[in-house]
């Protein structure tokens, strides 16, 4: 029975040492993780149990649970990214002694910044796209080890406390996207290990420069301060940023010049300035050799375009435009080989365009309109078969559209308006498969309108131009047209009934040709026109009752034609803005909706017309017109009804005066508004100008503000949109308002508004519409700050992959294409 010893003395003693030393370990570390289990199922139960944390239970290994990361058996890391959790992060946690990484990005965690400052080891901490709000704690460096610090898109405030810049191992450090409404503590400059830095969408910073300390971040490759609200100058420190790879710096306020080493920083690759008040010239002296992309638009640069850039061979993006850069283009720059984005739209560059561009590099867009170029298009623009855009109007281009334009598949725009081209246009653009709008007005191309489009083409420009010949029957196969604009030209020949079948024109301009004849008596479906302009032509007959019940027109002139006989009535129930029959030989009545001021220009020269009641300036109708004595009890209703209302009338102007000259006595400095009716109005100015409330603001943008007015006696919506004409508005917003052009510019969108009136003063102008729920009210707040929304909810969606996110972030604006259509 002695024997047990004895099994002892045959193990040897080392092998027995390790056993014992392993048991003891083991027991160590299970009990190690029976606590950090423990403190973790804690964890779950404070955080409300969520349902996405169904495998966290007292059976299983914490290391084994999908979101924990074990070392050597012990919980270093935490991510709970997307798991729906809505309640705080416990205190708790930091009782797991070696966390080393705090994931809870993705989630609805609400209240202030965690309460896990004993968390001493944490390196990793993710808190971004959460619902937390309040300050940056003041003494964040107690976690003296991190490293990584993502707080984007919170609602965080205050001031980013200066113990940021004590984190000495912080390399990355993102706080894009907050509340924060103070400044950025200079100290970040002391971060010797920072690499990356975001602070981009906080538009609530106080006013603040660039701190010159930022030059001193030696390893900062890539710095993100978009709409950040900075100012002054970028300091000359930036030069010294050796590292620097990505500098997006756009759409806030600086000034002064761009350094003029910043494009000698070897490892820059996007360089993004654009929405700011840069001036001076572009910097020429050039060793970025590694740039891809560089945004400079919406700037006040000056200067030449440099021909250094031609030894920036990996360039694929030049943006230059909205400045006032002036020279030539150099002919280097179209040599270079991975160039795509050419934009120098809206500067003063003169001379010859480089006929080599397009032959080099797999080009995409070319946008060089609203300068002073001359000479021809460059012929190879497409050799590359990748062009997806010419857009060149507004110049002093001459010659013809190059043949080789015709050939390309992949072109969705053409542009080249106001140039002096001349010749036909290559057939090929009319049938290219891709192909979305084509403008060619204001020039001197000749030739006939094409049989054939493809099937995209929805807006077509022709105006001004030489084109001849009759519009083809074919024409009904232009199935998308939405705008044609053919005026001013020598088309002739009746208008045939196959253009009223076309399902989605909604704006149809053909005056100033050649047309004859009568129009067609039956319209198959022109359910979408909202603007049709047959004036100046030799059209004649009878207007046709048909027109009378197009939906959707608001904007009709016929005049300067030989139209006949009467107005049918049936024109009385359009919606219209603007009528014009002038100069035609109609005769007869009015129809009643008409006879009002608002259409005191619309009847002009036709002897023949005559109203009968209203404050239109024509002849009275007199009865031996009017036939016969069944209409003499109308008549005498109507006198009555006439009588009646003249007296109503004179009540009521009555007292308006009384009221008016109230009110002028009692403020004395009540500005004067001019009401302009473009309708029938059931209410006045006041209605409108009471409802001016911040309560009933439903938008802002660059050029003004709108308002949702309900009007209290009516009951109808209005939605109102404020021009300030003076004050601090975009210089490019400041163009002279309620040009007709501009109410016409709106009448081009196909989410047709109507325009009831304007209401201004010296220094404000509202304009009011009819309101339609879930009209886009975005179309009318054109300017930086909506292009800005925009973009701030997509980085909504920013995650840590960054590069391929910043180009979702950018391709708007790099590649939208209405851009060029200043009027989108
Ligand atoms: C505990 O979780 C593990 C996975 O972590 C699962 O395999 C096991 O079935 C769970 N046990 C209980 C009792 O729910
Ligand atoms: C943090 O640790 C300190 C000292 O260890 C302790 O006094 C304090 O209560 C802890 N804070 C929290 C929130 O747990
Ligand atoms: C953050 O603040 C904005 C406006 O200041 C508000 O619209 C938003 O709902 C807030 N978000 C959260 C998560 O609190
Ligand atoms: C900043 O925001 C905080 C909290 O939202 C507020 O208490 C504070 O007054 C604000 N400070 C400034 C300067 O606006
Ligand atoms: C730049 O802006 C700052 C402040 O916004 C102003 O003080 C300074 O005069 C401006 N400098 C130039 C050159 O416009
Ligand atoms: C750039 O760095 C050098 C040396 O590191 C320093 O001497 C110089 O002052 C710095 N330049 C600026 C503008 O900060
Ligand atoms: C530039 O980038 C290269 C390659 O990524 C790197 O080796 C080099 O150190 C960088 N230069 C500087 C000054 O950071
Ligand atoms: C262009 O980029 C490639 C990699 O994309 C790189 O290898 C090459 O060195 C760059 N060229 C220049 C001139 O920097
Ligand atoms: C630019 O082109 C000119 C000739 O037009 C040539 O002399 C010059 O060397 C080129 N510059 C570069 C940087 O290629
Ligand atoms: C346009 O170019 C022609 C020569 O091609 C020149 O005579 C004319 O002055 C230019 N017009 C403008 C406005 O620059
Ligand atoms: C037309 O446009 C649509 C979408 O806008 C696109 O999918 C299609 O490829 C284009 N081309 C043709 C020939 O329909
Ligand atoms: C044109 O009309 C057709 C048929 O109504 C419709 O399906 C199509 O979406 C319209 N196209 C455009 C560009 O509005």
């Amino acid at each position: 029975m002695r024997k047990p010893p004895f099994l002892f003395t045959k193990i040897p003693f080392p092998a027995l040492f390790l056993l014992l030393v392993f048991s003891l370990t083991f027991q160590v570390i299970s009990q190690n993780l029976d606590a950090e289990r423990s403190i973790l199922l804690d964890v779950k139960q404070q955080l409300g149990n969520p349902p996405s944390l169904q495998s966290w239970n007292s059976s299983s290994s914490p290391c084994d649970w999908p979101e924990i990361t074990c070392i050597d058996n012990i919980v270093t890391e935490i991510s709970l990214s997307y798991k729906t959790i809505t309640k705080k992060i416990p205190a708790r946690i930091c009782d797991l002694k070696n966390l080393i990484v705090l994931d809870v990005s993705y989630n609805y965690i609400p209240g202030e910044f965690p309460d896990i400052l004993n968390c001493s080891k944490l390196e990793y901490l993710l808190l971004l796209q959460n619902s937390f709000v309040g300050p940056i704690p003041a003494d964040i460096d107690r976690l003296s080890r991190l490293r990584y610090l993502d707080l984007t898109a919170n609602n965080f405030s205050g001031d980013i406390p200066a113990a940021i810049g004590r984190l000495q191992e912080l390399f990355y450090l993102f706080l894009v996207q907050n509340e924060f409404n103070g400044t950025w503590p200079t100290e970040i400059g002391n971060l010797a290990n920072l690499e990356q830095l975001a602070m981009a969408y906080n538009d609530k910073f106080r006013p603040s420069a660039l701190p010159k300390e930022f030059g001193a971040l030696k390893k900062l490759k890539f710095l993100w301060m978009t709409e950040a609200n900075l100012i002054g100058e970028i300091p000359k420190s930036f030069n010294n940023l050796s590292s620097l790879e990505r500098l997006d710096l756009s759409l806030n306020e600086l000034n002064g010049t761009i350094p003029v080493g910043m494009l000698t920083l070897k490892n820059l690759t996007y360089l993004y300035l654009f929405c700011n008040r840069l001036s001076g010239r572009v910097p020429s002296s050039i060793e970025a050799f590694n740039l891809k992309e560089i945004d400079l638009s919406d700037n006040h640069l000056t200067g030449p375009i440099p021909a250094g850039f031609v030894k920036l061979q990996n360039l694929t993006c030049l943006n230059l435009f909205w400045n006032q850069l002036s020279g030539e283009i150099p002919t280097n720059i179209s040599l270079i080989p991975t160039l795509e984005t050419f934009k120098v739209f809206s500067n003063q560059l003169s001379g010859v365009l480089p006929p080599a561009f397009g032959l080099h590099s797999e080009l995409k867009f070319f946008e060089i309109f609203e300068n002073k170029l001359s000479g021809e298009l460059p012929q190879h623009l497409c050799a590359r078969g990748t062009l997806l855009g010419v857009i060149a109007s507004n110049n002093n281009l001459s010659g013809e559209v190059p043949k080789s334009l015709g050939n390309c598949k992949s072109l969705l725009t053409i542009q080249v308006s106001n140039n002096r081209f001349s010749g036909e246009i290559p057939s090929g653009i009319w049938t290219s498969p891709d192909m979305v709008s084509v403008m060619l007005a204001g020039n001197s191309f000749s030739g006939a309108l094409p049989s054939r489009l493809t099937r995209n083409l929805s807006r077509v420009d022709i105006s001004n131009n030489k084109f001849s010949g009759q519009i083809p029957a074919e024409i009904s196969s232009w199935m998308n047209i939405g705008v044609l604009n053919a005026n001013n030209n020598m088309l002739s020949g009746k208008i045939p009934m196959e253009l009223t079948s076309l399902w989605n024109i909604s704006v149809l301009l053909l005056d100033g040709n050649q047309f004859s004849g009568e129009l067609p008596s039956q319209i198959i479906s022109w359910k979408s026109l909202t603007n049709l302009n047959l004036s100046r032509n030799k059209l004649s007959g009878l207007i046709p009752k048909a027109l009378g019940s197009l939906p959707s027109l608001t904007y009709l002139d016929l005049s300067e034609n030989q139209f006949l006989g009467q107005i049918p009535s049936e024109l009385g129930h359009l919606k219209l803005n603007i009528l014009n029959l002038s100069s035609n030989q109609l005769s007869g009545l009015v129809p009643f909706e008409f006879q009002n001021e608002a259409y005191n220009y619309s009847f002009l020269n036709n002897p023949k017309l005559c109203v009968n009641v209203g404050t239109l300036k024509l002849p009275r109708c007199d009865a031996k017109v009017v036939d016969s004595d069944k209409l003499s009890t109308k008549y005498l209703v109507m006198i009555l009804i006439l009588a009646l209302s003249g007296f109503l009338a004179v009540v009521f102007f009555t007292l308006v005066m009384v009221r008016d000259y109230h009110r002028k006595n009692h403020s004395r400095d009540h500005t004067t508004w001019k009401l302009t009716r473009f309708q029938n109005l059931d209410f006045d100015e006041q209605n409108i100008l009471s409802g001016l409330t911040e309560n009933n603001l439903i938008g802002r943008g660059g050029s003004g503000k709108v308002y949702r007015i309900a009007n209290d006696r009516s009951g109808k919506i209005f939605a109102v949109k404020m021009i300030c004409n003076n004050g601090r508005l975009d210089h490019k917003l400041q163009k002279p308002f309620i040009a007709k052009d501009e109410i016409l510019g709106t009448l081009h969108h196909s989410n047709i508004v109507k325009l009831l009136c304007c209401i201004s003063n010296e220094t404000t102008s509202l304009l009011v519409y009819e309101y339609m729920e879930n009209q886009s009210l975005d179309r009318w707040l054109h300017g930086k700050k909506q292009r800005t929304l925009s973009m701030t909810s997509l980085v909504h969606n920013f995650i840590l992959d960054w590069p391929t996110r910043l180009l979702r972030i950018y391709c708007p604006r790099v590649c939208l294409y209405n851009k060029g259509e200043r009027e989108d």
